[in-house]
């Protein structure tokens, strides 16, 4: 008798590992999933304390608070925001809605790897455009594009590069791209940049109806482990993914920990200017450490090691992490000489470029 069998395209992929590593250690510093390093608002914290009764009962399929919330919060239009659990779920609603077989989806060479997931899932071809020095490149993009192309992916910035393209360049592959692509600009680290030439593709998709923005309630408002992101679309994108939505995929809690975060400009601006802090300490330490890195907008940094030491970033990811300390190893993106960090807090900074020299000096 035979078994059921998954669809083809679902059989040869691998489930895709966010691997934020492992340690024996207790009170491990995690540094390895770009998340907020300031924890989480308190204002978030308090509205969740608070959320103790109902707990029987479903989330509205929509919740008008939350997404009046964001379009109060960024200047926005509230009929075109969309709410997904994480924007991983946009994410996949969105080559699900979109995507036949038949089509071609571009994705850029060291982009975030659910892109490339989330293309095969829905049975259709991926086609990396290669990154120019760890950045996503327009004119590579868009020798990709044929008839068969229905959607581009962007990251911008990116994970793990960290690096991102300016607002003259988003805007020339926009204007490059035939109305019927959908271009899929995700934002997810926006709030930490301050760069003047840089957009989070909003206004795109104010005045364009094939541009999706993602956000994400994960990175600077520190709601990860609630799932929460959102995407800004045209009425017509929004409504065919709401169809393939789950109903109810973002729960209560998700919903008043967002309106409440939202609502705490001195968390937001707190965790900037932390991150603001950080970064350039981050660079200075490196390149004591003769250590070469991306320059990132982000709020994490994608590490090189010296080539001529065999295996040195997976074996300093092991030394890291035998002392508590996780970090991500770049194997998954074929950076294996690679490792990204995110910035966390001062003592777990401090002690995790301590650990790096004492790594380097064995
Ligand atoms: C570029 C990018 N997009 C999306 C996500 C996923 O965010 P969420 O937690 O909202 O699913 C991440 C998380 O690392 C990311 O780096």
């Amino acid at each position: 008798m035979n078994n059921p069998t998954a669809k083809a395209s679902i059989e040869k992929l691998e489930t895709y590992k966010p691997n934020f590593g492992k340690s024996k250690i207790s009170n491990l510093i995690r540094l390895s999933a770009n998340e907020g390093a300031l924890g989480t608002s308190l204002n978030a914290i308090k509205a969740l304390n608070s959320f103790t009764h109902n707990l029987n009962r479903y989330p509205p399929q929509v919740s008008d608070d939350l997404i009046n919330a964001i379009a109060n919060r960024y200047s926005l239009d509230y009929k075109k925001i969309i709410l997904g659990n994480g924007s991983d779920e946009l994410i996949s609603i969105i080559t699900q809605a979109f995507l036949e077989p038949t089509d071609e989806a571009i994705y850029t060479e060291f982009g975030f790897l659910q892109f490339p997931q989330a293309i095969s899932v829905s049975g259709a071809k991926g086609v990396v455009a290669r990154d120019v020095n760890f950045t996503a490149n327009v004119d590579n993009i868009l020798s990709k594009i044929n008839t068969k192309t229905k959607l581009i992916f962007l990251a911008n910035a990116n994970n793990p590069t960290g690096t991102f393209i300016s607002k003259e360049e988003v805007i020339r592959l926009h204007k490059s791209i035939p109305s019927n692509i959908l271009l899929v600009y995700d934002a997810a680290y926006s709030e930490f940049i301050i760069n003047n030439d840089y957009i989070d593709g909003s206004s795109l998709v104010d005045k364009h109806d094939n541009v999706i923005m993602l956000r994400t309630f994960s990175k600077l408002h520190g709601l990860a482990s609630l799932r929460l992101g959102w995407g800004y679309c045209s009425e017509y994108i929004l409504s065919n993914l709401m169809k393939v939505r789950g109903p109810f995929s973002v729960n209560t809690a998700a919903m008043l920990a967002g309106i409440a975060a939202l609502e705490d400009i001195q968390f937001q601006e707190n965790s900037v200017a932390h991150n603001l802090e950080w970064m350039p300490w981050f660079e200075k330490e490196l390149k004591l450490l003769k250590l070469d890195f991306q320059t990132s907008v982000t709020n994490f940094l994608l590490i090189k090691f010296p080539d001529e030491i065999f295996n040195n970033a997976q074996s300093a990811v092991k030394f890291l992490a035998e002392r508590g300390i996780l970090v991500r190893g770049m194997d998954a993106y074929g950076l294996p000489n690679y490792l990204r960090v995110s910035i966390g807090n001062e003592e777990e900074n401090i002690t995790f470029i301590k650990q790096l020299k004492s790594f380097l000096d064995n």
